[in-house]
């Protein structure tokens, strides 16, 4: 989603804005621009495209020169990407950039049209420029404490007024917003690896506050123009970590660091051999009361919920029901009092998660927030929370934030289980071994680098394909052809293995690959049968299996084994193959792995 960052200091402002939105062109745009004090006056550059293209321009036009700014990277959402609907937008004394998005932007259009004002974009941000502008009588902090009061719906903004030079004014409501603190210089940004090359300090804007800017530090305000002090926070994210390192994309490397990321997830976690998730507000007093558990979340997050709930319901009986966010806010669900609500998100900013978490809390439920980002909304609103040290996840598609959440679900899984005594402690700790275990084989695998880009070849040409498995190897399925599917363009659906039979298997031709995932010797010959059955019909099998599980050499065109672990925790060493399909695929397309088209790194508008 778009990204704001500002700056005011000694350096070049240009500069830090260009470097600074570089390091959130992850997140995923169309247009980017800045704004710039040059000469006393605010001087806006901005361009539809990726930063290049602004480069481009402003090698014609001139860089602009000067010690403070604003910049933005859009991604479009009121109005096509275009120059024009490119941010930053003005009023009459304001120019700023807006994340979010305003709900009442056409009755505050209107008011403002009947007020003299004309617009030259379709945004819903050029209102708030023009608003700002309306209530501007001298004092910009009162300006933006009265036209905040009228929006609805989310933003974070960052504003220069033409009055204040060199000063940078920010605010935010649901969207987050950082203000960097260096020396003698300070930053605002929607993410923190936008800032991370100059400084690791930075307060976390709370709704409503709003945050002066100027050569010689930041000042904090709260809704009541009062002066606050707050925390000042260190980032314990490197540059490093927010770098390649080497490898072609991040999406690679990520993939590369899941065995540490495993580690750092669940070894503090663990004590003496056994789950213990007490530190994270989690206990088994607790645990013994949800009669009923719900996981929630979106894409890639959902469906390491529903990993989630093969492993909760089959260890620790508790019965699970995995909703995808946006749905689970509209259908009036059946949550209350004695239920646990997890919400998952790799970032804690998604719009829909972070609304049924809030709907959750409303009706009564617990909730247990599973997040990666530290500080994000979804973090700071559960009643529960643990966090996963995946690390920054640059790359749009997932995958070592995946590989961190299935982790913290076994984790839980078994605590319920150790809860409710489903289990006993000796089988607890077998199963803690077997997770300790899993990095190792992770990084065996990735050694021995198995020959995804073979499978990927042969997937390149093709319109559309097929994932099947059942149980836990279903559960991993639509992971893995979410992945593909996201960043090669090739349509992809998985399916229930047993249910193809009921209308899809008609689909299947020749021209219809099939990727098989068998890592369940329970359900394997089940599994088998539908794989016949398609191969019959023509269809091109990639079969993904563990290496305890024999198949028949003619069921399959092409195999790739990976060691087998217990078969619960076998979607974290099978997952690893799949994302290597769908990255290699994407590559071999020619397509932009880390930031394919029209996604977004963090969703936070519904
Ligand atoms: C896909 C992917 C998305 C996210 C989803 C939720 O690779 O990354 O499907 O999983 O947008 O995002 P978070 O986890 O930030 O709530």
């Amino acid at each position: 989603m778009c990204g704001i960052v500002g700056y005011v200091g000694k350096r070049s402002c240009t500069d830090v804005l260009m470097n600074a939105l570089s390091k959130l062109e992850y997140r995923g745009y169309d247009s980017a621009g800045i704004a710039v004090f040059e000469n006393g006056k605010i001087r806006v550059e901005k361009s539809k495209g990726r930063l290049a293209d602004l480069a481009d321009k402003m090698e014609k036009t001139g860089r602009p020169e000067g010690h403070a700014g604003i910049g933005h990277t859009r991604w479009a959402t009121h109005g096509e990407p275009s120059d024009k609907n490119s941010h930053p937008h003005s009023g009459a004394d304001v120019t700023l950039v807006h994340n979010g998005i305003i709900e009442n932007y056409k009755k505050l259009r209107e008011f403002l049209i009947n007020q003299g004002n004309t617009f030259t974009s379709e945004t819903d941000t050029e209102v708030v420029a023009k608003l700002i502008s309306y209530y501007y009588k001298g004092d910009p902090v009162e300006a933006i404490i009265a036209a905040t009061k009228e929006l609805q719906g989310s933003y974070a903004l960052g504003i220069v007024f033409k009055d204040y030079v060199d000063t940078v004014f920010a605010v935010r409501c649901e969207s987050p917003l950082i203000v960097g603190i260096g020396k003698d210089e300070s930053y605002i940004a929607s993410d923190v690896p936008a800032i991370l090359n100059y400084t690791k300090d930075y307060y976390l804007l709370e709704p409503g506050e709003i945050a002066v800017l100027n050569p010689y530090g930041a000042k904090i305000y709260d809704h009541h123009y009062q002066c606050i002090e707050k925390e000042l926070k260190t980032a314990d994210w490197d540059m490093d970590a927010a770098e390649k390192q080497g490898y072609e994309h991040f999406m690679l490397k990520e993939i590369h660091e899941q065995p540490t990321a495993i580690k750092t997830t669940i070894m503090p976690r663990i004590s003496d051999g056994l789950p213990n998730l007490e530190e994270c507000g989690i206990t088994y007093d607790k645990l013994l009361r949800y009669n009923k558990v719900f996981v929630v979340a979106c894409g890639t997050a959902m469906h390491a919920g529903v990993v989630g709930k093969y492993v909760i319901e089959k260890l620790a009986r508790v019965p699970v029901t995995v909703d995808i966010a946006s749905e689970f806010r509209y259908r009036d669900p059946l949550v209350g009092e004695g239920d646990l609500v997890i919400i998952i998100s790799q970032s804690g900013e998604t719009a829909d998660s972070l609304a049924a978490l809030r709907l959750s809390k409303d009706r009564g439920a617990d909730t247990l927030a599973i997040v990666n980002a530290k500080g994000s909304s979804i973090a700071r609103e559960a009643d529960m929370l643990i966090y996963t040290h995946a690390g920054p996840e640059i790359a749009v598609a997932s995958t070592k934030a995946y590989m961190v959440q299935i982790a913290v679900m076994y984790l839980l899984a078994f605590e319920i289980a150790l809860a409710k005594k489903v289990i006993d402690e000796d089988e607890g700790k077998r199963l803690i071994k077997e997770l300790e275990a899993v990095p190792d084989v992770i990084q065996k695998i990735l050694e021995e680098k198995p020959d995804t880009q073979f499978a990927a070849s042969k997937l390149i040409n093709t319109d559309s394909l097929l994932y099947i498995g059942r149980g836990l190897d279903y559960a991993l399925s639509m992971e893995g052809s979410l992945k593909l599917k996201e960043i090669s363009y090739i349509h992809s659906e998985s399916y229930a293995a047993g249910e193809l039979k009921h209308g899809t298997i008609s689909l299947i031709s020749d021209s219809m690959p099939v990727i098989a995932v068998v890592t369940q010797p329970d359900l394997a010959l089940k599994t088998v049968s539908n794989i016949k059955e398609v191969k019959a019909r023509g269809a091109y099998v990639i079969l993904v299996c563990s290496d305890n599980i024999q198949v028949d050499e003619e069921a399959y065109d092409y195999k790739l084994t990976v060691p087998a672990v217990d078969s619960l925790l076998m979607p974290m060493t099978a997952v690893v193959p799949l994302q290597l399909i769908a990255y290699y695929t994407s590559v071999l397309r020619g397509n932009d792995v880390d930031k394919p088209r029209n996604l977004a790194k963090s969703v936070t508008v519904e």
